[in-house]
């Protein structure tokens, strides 16, 4: 906690968090104490509360803190603190344990609209953001003295949801509701600074005003995908048919059919270095799309079907240096060597395609792909890479998915790099 109005709203984060499960250590810098009194923390927390480097019986509380630590939640941040912690300088046991730690930080600014959007702040955030570090937005609303503007504290059960996500507990048994990003933070900021798009559900292509033609996606592994990413640090574009919760920060594209996703990927495709397309795409859609309401009395109608422009292929053509290309396979590869047919299949995929990496599955086997929580994939590289992932959450199979790409990233740097006298024969 940080000295700052909104500390009073850090005792019902703390709250949240026992009553999530959470073991809090309470840290407070001077200026907190100022605002809300110890005892209210160490009573909530079970924990004496921190406030120096100095009066502790042990002579080092900030790297016990920060090495024990799964998760830092500063609430509230001040535009001091997020100074000191951009800056790297440590002036008081917090930003001393800010420095000291591995694990993923969360911070909950809070401040004046003045303060908030001055420069220096803006600046500092956006390093801070590079690095990997969570953030729960402030909102608008009622701030200290009366005025009104953005700066305000988000809601402290927001911030509780963001913690719990962070941790990837499942929400049912942290008793909250759901949190708005599943996915777990398995490598802490691996992909900071990274642009990534992501699609997601299956399209719909109309016949007419009230049907289409359609499939069974519901977009739960892009979703997941896209969750993983964000919390490795990555900026995500959620081009999407489908809306499910997502983190705050994430921003999303609606699209419907397969021509509107086309054309919403094709126009942000530039500023991504990685795309993934999670999304089944219609292959063919009805070429004609009757103006009204086709009428049973009429008879069945004849719908004559025509391709689409297959997305993923136009971008393997022209892709940009650098950008990792990553594609899907969903199959029916059952048999006696259903394995085989699935390898085989996605190794096609690779080709026809130009991705960097296909993600296959067999939707035939039980609890694989649409629709279900869970999934099974085996993941293949244009590089030689494979992966093959049993029956797991949708959520380890997009830490997977996120692993290939990062390693294929970081091949991909390591290869771009001019070779060393230690690396040469
Ligand atoms: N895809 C795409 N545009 C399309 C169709 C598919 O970008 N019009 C993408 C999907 O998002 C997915 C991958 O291509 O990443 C899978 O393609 P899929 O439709 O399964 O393969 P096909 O090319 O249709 O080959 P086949 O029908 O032989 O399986």
């Amino acid at each position: 906690m940080c000295g700052g109005i909104a500390a009073y709203k850090a005792v019902e984060v703390c709250r949240g968090l026992v009553d999530a499960g959470a073991f809090v250590s309470p840290v407070m810098t001077r200026g907190a104490t100022r605002f809300v009194g110890t005892v209210t923390f160490s009573a909530l927390a079970s924990e004496p509360v921190r406030i120096t480097l100095w009066d502790e019986p042990e002579p080092i509380p900030h790297t016990r803190l920060g090495q024990s630590a799964d998760l830092i939640v500063v609430v509230p941040a001040t535009a001091r603190l997020i100074g000191s912690y951009a800056a790297g300088i440590s002036s008081d046991l917090l930003t001393a344990t800010l420095l000291a730690t591995r694990a993923p930080v969360l911070l909950c600014p809070a401040m004046h609209t003045e303060m908030w959007e001055h420069p220096a702040v803006v600046d500092n955030m956006a390093r801070l953001r590079q690095r990997g570090v969570h953030v729960v937005e402030p909102v608008a609303g009622r701030l200290a003295g009366g005025d009104v503007g953005s700066g305000r504290l988000a809601d402290p059960a927001d911030i509780v949801a963001a913690a719990v996500a962070i941790l990837s507990v499942p929400a049912d048994l942290a008793g909250i509701e759901a949190p708005a990003t599943p996915g777990p933070v398995a490598v802490p900021g691996d992909l900071a600074g990274v642009t990534a798009l992501v699609t997601a559900g299956g399209t719909r292509e109309p016949i007419d005003p009230v049907r289409y033609v359609g499939n069974r996606s519901s977009g739960k592994q892009g979703y997941a995908i896209a969750a993983e990413l964000a919390a490795r640090g990555a900026r995500i574009i959620l081009i999407s048919t489908v809306e499910l919760a997502v983190s705050r920060g994430i921003e999303i594209v609606r699209v419907e059919t397969a021509a509107e996703m086309e054309a919403a990927v094709l126009a942000r495709a530039g500023q991504a270095e990685v795309i993934v397309m999670a999304a089944a795409v219609a292959d063919f859609r009805p070429k004609e799309i009757a103006p009204h309401k086709l009428k049973k009395g009429a008879g069945p109608p004849e719908v004559v079907l025509e391709p689409t422009p297959d997305i993923l292929a136009g971008l393997g053509a022209r892709r940009r240096p650098g950008q990792v290309l990553v594609g899907f396979a969903a199959e029916t590869a059952s048999g006696e060597s259903a394995e085989g047919d699935l390898r085989s299949y996605a190794h096609q995929k690779l080709k026809t395609k130009g991705a960097d990496l296909i993600v296959a599955n067999d939707v035939a086997a039980p609890g694989v792909g649409f629709a279900h929580d869970t999934n099974a994939v085996l993941i293949v590289g244009a590089d030689g890479y494979e992966a093959e992932i049993p029956l797991a959450s949708k959520a380890e199979i997009a830490t997977a998915v996120v692993d290939a790409i990062a390693r294929t990233r970081h091949d991909r740097t390591r290869d771009m790099r001019p070779a060393t006298n230690e690396e040469q024969p």
